[in-house]
């Protein structure tokens, strides 16, 4: 997989792929990320790439033209599935979302900043909208992160199997069960016996249930889907 990430803030989107899984799933050649400063491909003075809005209002909007040069120019060198942009109004993005996504060649992510996007670069280029969530973040940049963590980690061969996302929360439409380390007996506290009872039809049994009812205290609509 290969993600071609738009934006203003390179630098914001750096340390997420330095660290842990993400550096590894690189290091491996599982995925490539590729950022683009998006002033590197405006041709006014001062690198502008935002204006006022017609029609009046407070904030800057991003303009066409150099979100035009960067994607055309990518979109020469090969094809993308998907031109994703990150946006506050989007679709909220679950795991069946990122489950799909995984499975993609080239993506490109878009990261709005400032007021968003000029409507034609959505209307003209953006293929996706995804927001991550109902609360306002500054730029779409640490969005991208998050939506390429969720995606990266499922492509097969990033995680171990003792690690497998085939068992994290939300694939199966439930959160995950209370899990339990070292020691058994911490100041008094105890891990539960049937966890230690060797037993694995009881232990599988005791963990479906508690997944089952802490969705059901937590996450009640996640059972009405
Ligand atoms: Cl994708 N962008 C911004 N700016 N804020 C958000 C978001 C995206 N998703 C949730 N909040």
């Amino acid at each position: 997989m290969r993600i071609d990430i738009i934006t203003v803030v390179p630098d914001l989107l750096k340390s997420p792929f330095e660290a842990s899984i993400l550096k590894r799933a690189i290091e491996k050649n599982l995925v490539e990320i590729h950022l683009h400063n998006l002033r590197d491909y405006t041709t006014l003075s001062y690198k502008q790439i935002d204006d006022y809005q017609y029609g009046g209002g407070a904030g800057m909007v991003m303009m066409i033209e150099p979100i035009d040069k960067c994607i055309s120019k990518l979109k020469s060198e090969r094809s993308y599935d998907e031109v994703i942009y990150l946006t506050p109004d989007g679709d909220v993005l679950n795991q069946s979302m990122a489950n799909s996504l995984s499975l993609k060649g080239n993506l490109i992510m878009l990261c709005g900043h400032y007021k968003g996007v000029d409507q034609r670069v959505r209307d003209l280029f953006v293929t996706r909208e995804i927001s991550i969530g109902d609360y306002v973040l500054s730029g779409g940049e640490l969005a991208a992160a998050v939506l390429c963590d969720s995606i990266i980690r499922l492509i097969p061969g990033v995680l171990g199997n003792e690690t497998s996302a085939l068992t994290d929360a939300f694939q199966d439409d439930l959160l995950s069960p209370p899990i339990y380390t070292r020691p058994s007996n911490y100041k008094g506290h105890m891990v539960p016996e049937v966890l230690l009872s060797g037993h694995q039809k009881k232990i599988d049994n005791w963990r479906d249930d508690k997944a089952l009812q802490r969705t059901k205290d937590r996450r009640p609509d996640l059972l009405e889907e």
